[in-house]
C-alpha cells in the first residue's frame, strides 16, 4: 500500500512488507551484521574474538552493558549472577506438576513467565536498578529452569546450583549430576559448550527478539517478554534447524550415499539443512567457529559417525554450482546439532540451549527498548482483505 500523508486523518506512507524483511523496527546499537561480508559483531567486537578470548558471562555483560567490564565490574558480575541462581522452591513445584513426558522447552517457556509473578516489583521497568535486578535473575536462573526442565522428562531428581562451579559447568552439573559426589566436566567440554552460548548470544532483529520488543513495547515486565522471546524459539522455523540437520544426516547415511542425496536436493525434492541464510550470503562466521569447537568435542567424546557424513557433504555442496550460484553456505545449525549430540543432549533441548545462549541478546534488546524515547507501542498496520459493512441477521431468522 502506498499511501501519502496529506492531512492528519491519513496515516502517510505505508509500506506492505510481510514478515518485515524490509523494514526496520528500531534503533539498535547491540549487534552489527553484515551479511554479504560475514561480519557479526557484539557492540564492535568481533564475534571470532570473543569466542576465541572471552567466556558466555562477560560476553553478556558486554551486550547488556554496551562495554567490556573492568576486573571489579566483571567481579560483581559474576558475583551476582552465581548468587541468584536458585530459585523460589514454589516454581519448582510449578514445574513437577507438568506431564512427565512435557516438552523441556514448553516448561521453560512457562516457567519463565511464571517469575513474574514472584517478583512483583519486576513491572516498575522505569526504575533502572529494578530493571538490573531482573536482568541478573533471569541470566542466572535460566540455566536452573532450563536443566531442571531436562531432567523432568527423563524422571530424575532436580538438581540444586552448585555455585562453586562456572556458570556453564554448573549448568552441565544440574543436567548430567548423578551422584552425591562433587560434578566435574572435562574443561574441553565446558568451554565447547560457552562458545556455542556465545555464538547464539545475540542475532540482532530476529524472530524471538523481535517478539521481545513487541511484548516488551507493552512495557510489560522482562520475565513476560522473555517468555514471548522462547515461545518464538519453540517454533521449528527458528530454533529447529540443528535437530533436522541430525535427521537428514542420519538419513543420508553413509558417504556413499550423498551424491544421490544432492541430486534430490537439487531437483526440488528437498533442502540441504543447515545451508543459506537470509542475511549471510557468503558465510555464517559462527558455523567457521562451530567447526573448530566439533573438533575439540569429538577429541573427548570420540567421533560420530555423521560427522563425516556432514564433513563430506559440505565439501561437495561447496563445490557444486547449484549452491555456489544461490549463495548457499553452512549456517550456524549445520554443526551445532553434531556438538549437542556428542555432549548427550536429546534433540528437544536443543532449543532450551539455544535459549539460555540467546537471554543476554534478549535482555540487552529489550534494556535498550525500554530507554528509547523514540519507541511505540509495536502495533504494524493491515491490508484488510474481509467482507465491509452487512446487516446481521439473528440466529432464529438464519436458520
Ligand atoms: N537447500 C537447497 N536449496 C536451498 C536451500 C537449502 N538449504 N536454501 C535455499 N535454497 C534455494 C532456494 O530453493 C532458492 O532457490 P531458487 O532460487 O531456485 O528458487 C534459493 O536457494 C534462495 O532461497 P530462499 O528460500 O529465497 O532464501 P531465504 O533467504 O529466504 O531462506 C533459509 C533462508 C530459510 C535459511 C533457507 O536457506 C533454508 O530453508 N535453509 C535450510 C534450513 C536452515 O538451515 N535453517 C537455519 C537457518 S539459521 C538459524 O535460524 C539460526
Amino acid at each position: 500500500i502506498g499511501q501519502i500523508k496529506a492531512d492528519d486523518e491519513t496515516p502517510g506512507l505505508a509500506v506492505y512488507d510481510p514478515g518485515f524483511v524490509n523494514t526496520a523496527s528500531c534503533r539498535s546499537a547491540v549487534t552489527f551484521i553484515d551479511g554479504d561480508k560475514g561480519i557479526l559483531e557484539y557492540r564492535g567486537y568481533p564475534i571470532e574474538q570473543l569466542a576465541e578470548k572471552s567466556n558466555f558471562l562477560e560476553v553478556s555483560y558486554l551486550l547488556i552493558h554496551g562495554d567490556l567490564p573492568t576486573k571489579e565490574q566483571y567481579d560483581a558480575w559474576v558475583h551476582e549472577i552465581t548468587y541468584h541462581t536458585f530459585v523460589h522452591e514454589n516454581v519448582r513445584d510449578f514445574m513437577e506438576g507438568f506431564r512427565y513426558d512435557a516438552h523441556p522447552m514448553g516448561m521453560l517457556l512457562a516457567s519463565v513467565g511464571a517469575l513474574s509473578t514472584f517478583y512483583p516489583e519486576s513491572r516498575n521497568i522505569s526504575d533502572s536498578d529494578n530493571r538490573h535486578m531482573q536482568i541478573v535473575r533471569l541470566i542466572a536462573k535460566m540455566p536452573t529452569l532450563g536443566a531442571w526442565s531436562f531432567r523432568h522428562a527423563q524422571g530424575k531428581p532436580y538438581v540444586y546450583p552448585d555455585n562453586d562451579l562456572s556458570y556453564t559447568e554448573n549448568f552441565l552439573g544440574m543436567l548430567f549430576k548423578m551422584s552425591e559426589r562433587k560434578f566435574e566436566a572435562d574443561p574441553r567440554l565446558v568451554k565447547a559448550l560457552d562458545v556455542l552460548f556465545i555464538l547464539h548470544a545475540d542475532h540482532e532483529q530476529n524472530c524471538s527478539t523481535n517478539a521481545v520488543r513487541s511484548v516488551g513495547s507493552s512495557q510489560v515486565d522482562p520475565y513476560s517478554a522473555t517468555a514471548a522471546g522462547i515461545a518464538a524459539l519453540y517454533g521449528p522455523l527458528h530454533g529447529g534447524a540443528n535437530e533436522s540437520v541430525l535427521r537428514m544426516l542420519r538419513r543420508i547415511g553413509s558417504v556413499d550415499k550423498i551424491p544421490e542425496f544432492i541430486d534430490g536436493v537439487k531437483n526440488g525434492k528437498e533442502k540441504l539443512m543447515g545451508f543459506g541464510h537470509r542475511v549471510y550470503k557468503n558465510f555464517d562466521p559462527r558455523a567457521k567457529i562451530i567447526k573448530k569447537a566439533c573438533d575439540d568435542v569429538f577429541e573427548v567424546t570420540g567421533v560420530n559417525p555423521l560427522l563425516e557424513i556432514a564433513q563430506e557433504l559440505e565439501k561437495i555442496a561447496l563445490e557444486d554450482e547449484y549452491f555456489i550460484k544461490r549463495k548457499l553456505y553452512p549456517n550456524v545449525d549445520f554443526y551445532s546439532g553434531l556438538i549437542y549430540e556428542a555432549l548427550q543432549f536429546p534433540p528437544e533441548m536443543f532449543t532450551v540451549l539455544f535459549a539460555i545462549g540467546r537471554t543476554p541478546g534478549w535482555l540487552a534488546q529489550w534494556h535498550e527498548l525500554v530507554q528509547d524515547k523514540e519507541q511505540k507501542i509495536a502495533r504494524p498496520k493491515q491490508i484488510y482483505t474481509g467482507e465491509r459493512t452487512r446487516d446481521f441477521v439473528p440466529a432464529s431468522e438464519r436458520w
